[in-house]
């Protein structure tokens, strides 16, 4: 596996690849990988002949009081751990090769990016599309690998793809949770014992939502009960707790289809993201 750092030298890959009609899959990670990233790198290697992983914790979708700075990172694993998931190349290039220092031209994200995470991280979204728009320019992927977790995320960049027309198939894997149901993510390792203990308990009140919601179609009840099972089991804050139709991120009616339900909870100081996705009808819904 080769790790490369440059423009220059990812563009030679990727030509590489194109002038041996060879398909590529490509998987945007901001690093400190876990067993979500492996298993979006696992479903590439089984669908594309060359398999590209790119590192790169993206300054733009940081807000200036959130923890890019902290963000954590250890290339070093990461390159061991891609390898096992039989990742052909790593691209992590610097802020500085990515971003030129007189840039000036953006992407705004739309009406999904006002609310749930939008909203407690004004342009977030806008940063997360201005990478990914230049990874699928830089990498020309014919798919690229999300995680579901990142519902609001995925919703928006299925927007991108379809309004900027980029030849790419979105593939989108479920959530791979830890066995109390804690859906993984790199911003785990911030948590205490205690707050480790407490964390689950998202998971729980999202099923609770859930099972309520099949049952009576009460939002407000589906909430209410989803936000009590927070308060009575964490110390946590409740950022959002949400039910919306999905993708389009609307309030939900009787014509709604996939129904989102997600939620956002600071447990300490470290905020969790996590979702189920579903038709009302109870069964899981293809994204
Ligand atoms: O989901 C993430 O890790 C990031 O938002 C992404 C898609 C890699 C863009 O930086």
């Amino acid at each position: 596996m080769n790790v490369l750092t440059t423009i220059a030298e990812i563009r030679d890959a990727v030509l590489a690849a194109k002038n041996n009609r060879q398909t590529i899959g490509l998987v945007p990670t901001m690093g400190y990988l876990h067993e979500g990233h492996l298993t979006l790198a696992s479903n590439a290697r089984k669908e594309n002949d060359v398999v590209i992983m790119s590192i790169f914790v993206n300054p733009t979708q940081f807000g200036p009081n959130e923890d890019f700075e902290s963000y954590p990172r250890d290339l070093a694993r990461d390159t061991e751990l891609a390898a096992s998931a039989g990742v052909d190349y790593i691209f992590a290039p610097s802020v500085e090769e990515i971003y030129p220092q007189d840039g000036g031209i953006y992407i705004r994200a739309g009406r999904q990016a006002q609310i749930l995470c939008g909203a407690s991280r004004p342009g977030h979204f806008d940063g997360v599309l201005q990478i990914v728009a230049k990874l699928f320019n830089l990498v020309q992927p014919d798919s690229a690998y999300f995680g579901q977790k990142d519902a609001q995320q995925v919703a928006i960049i299925q927007t991108l793809v379809r309004d900027y027309n980029f030849p790419v198939e979105l593939r989108i894997i479920p959530v791979v949770r830890e066995e109390d149901g804690l859906a993984k993510s790199s911003r785990n390792v911030y948590l205490s014992a205690d707050e480790r203990c407490q964390a689950p308990a998202i998971q729980q009140a999202l099923q609770l939502a859930k099972r309520e919601l099949i049952e009576s179609r009460n939002v407000e009840k589906a909430l209410t009960l989803a936000t009590k099972i927070i308060e009575d089991n964490t110390d946590g804050k409740i950022d959002y707790f949400s039910i919306l139709s999905y993708p389009d991120l609307k309030e939900v009616d009787e014509h709604s289809g996939q129904i989102v339900l997600a939620a956002a909870v600071y447990i300490g100081k470290t905020r969790l993201i996590d979702n189920l996705i579903f038709s009302l009808k109870g069964e899981v819904a293809h994204v």
